[in-house]
């Protein structure tokens, strides 16, 4: 007769067996599996960006200098746009100091034009592609920011805004794309931000130039795919970087202030670090956001009432805060 004890033993024991050859070497099956994935996906990336040829808008500051610095150390071929001749002379010779031989031997590249002349970038597009002869990369990063309140802004501002968030960089992507289409071959990545998604007041003309941005990549994305074409849109929360202080307002003057949310957002470099991954991995779209954001962009689409009903509380709230 099998006593309990017995039976539970036997139990137990075909547990282990169990256990040991089922169990066990299905979960270290799946391991390596996950981590053979990844590594090939890592080395995919690596063969991809390096010695990519690579644009990056707005290069003197902020995640537009640690993207150019990340897209540098994977071995990319930098054009390095920007406004400021010299600070964009002072980078590249930062990146070559930095070079290691092994990984990058390319110099980078500078070209000086500002987003909001049109004409400065049909030139820039020439001679980016006269000196590098194809565009792999463009990095749409370059971008203002604003502060103020819609009655009080003036028709100007809200167009400066567009200007260089908006149609520069629409006009940018449009004098390079052909040349991609030719190659059937690129990627068109836009920097936009999660007000490309949700709008906040006192950021009208800051939010719609990138509700415009998010809709034109969307449409190209679909648009070019035939031609093996990627874009990648990229919608950061906070960073920490001179954005909020270079903001224009409501009558065009500097903003001056690091706001509270920008100091306490994500650092440019981690940023950066996200952007090479995504556009590594060609990734269509990406969220750079904490749990309270990322909420928001749901309660917009599922429970817009209510969305809207927050968003006048917060401008009663601020503007009660700055009459005070
Ligand atoms: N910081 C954030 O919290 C945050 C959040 C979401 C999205 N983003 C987006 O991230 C991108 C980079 O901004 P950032 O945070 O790095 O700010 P940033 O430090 O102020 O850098 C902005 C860059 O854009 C350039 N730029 C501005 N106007 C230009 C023009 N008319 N022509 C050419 N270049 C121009 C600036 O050049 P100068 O040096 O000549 O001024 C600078 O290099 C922007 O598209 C921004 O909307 C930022």
């Amino acid at each position: 007769m099998v006593t309990g004890a017995a039976r539970k033993a036997v139990q137990k024991g075909r547990f282990m067996d169990l256990t040991s050859t089922v169990i066990v070497p299905l979960l270290f099956g799946s391991l390596g599996i996950f981590s053979l994935f990844r590594l090939l996906q890592w080395m995919r990336m690596r063969a991809y960006l390096r010695g990519a040829v690579v644009v990056v808008t707005g290069a003197t500051s902020g995640l537009g200098k640690e993207c150019a610095k990340a897209f540098h150390a994977a071995g990319s071929r930098l054009v390095l746009c920007g406004r400021d001749g010299e600070k964009l002379k002072d980078l590249a010779q930062e990146l070559s100091a930095m070079t290691d031989h092994r990984k990058n031997i390319h110099k980078p590249h500078t070209v000086v034009f500002d987003l909001s002349d049109t004409k400065t970038i049909l030139n820039a597009a020439e001679e980016i592609l006269k000196h590098l002869g194809h565009v792999d990369i463009l990095i749409n990063n370059a971008g203002i920011s604003y502060r103020g309140t819609i009655v009080d802004t003036s028709l100007d501002v809200d167009k400066k805004v567009m200007e260089t968030n908006y149609f520069g960089p629409i006009a940018l992507t449009k004098a390079l794309l052909p040349s991609m289409i030719k190659r059937r071959q690129g990627h068109i990545v836009a920097i936009s931000s999660i007000q490309g998604k949700i709008s906040i007041p006192f950021r009208s003309a800051y939010a719609a130039s990138k509700h415009a941005t998010q809709a034109f990549f969307d449409c190209l994305r679909a648009e070019v795919e035939q031609y093996d074409i990627d874009v990648t849109v990229i919608s950061p929360g906070y960073i920490q970087t001179n954005l909020s202080l270079n903001a224009v307002t409501a009558d065009g003057s500097r903003y001056g202030v690091m706001d509270k949310n920008t100091a306490e957002g994500q650092t440019a470099a981690e940023v950066a670090q996200v952007v090479l991954y995504a556009v590594g991995q060609k990734k269509k779209e990406v969220l750079v956001a904490g749990l309270k954001p990322s909420l928001a962009v749901y309660l917009r689409n599922l429970f817009p009432r209510l969305f809207f009903n927050l968003m006048a509380t917060r401008a009663k709230k601020e503007r009660k805060t700055k009459d005070s």
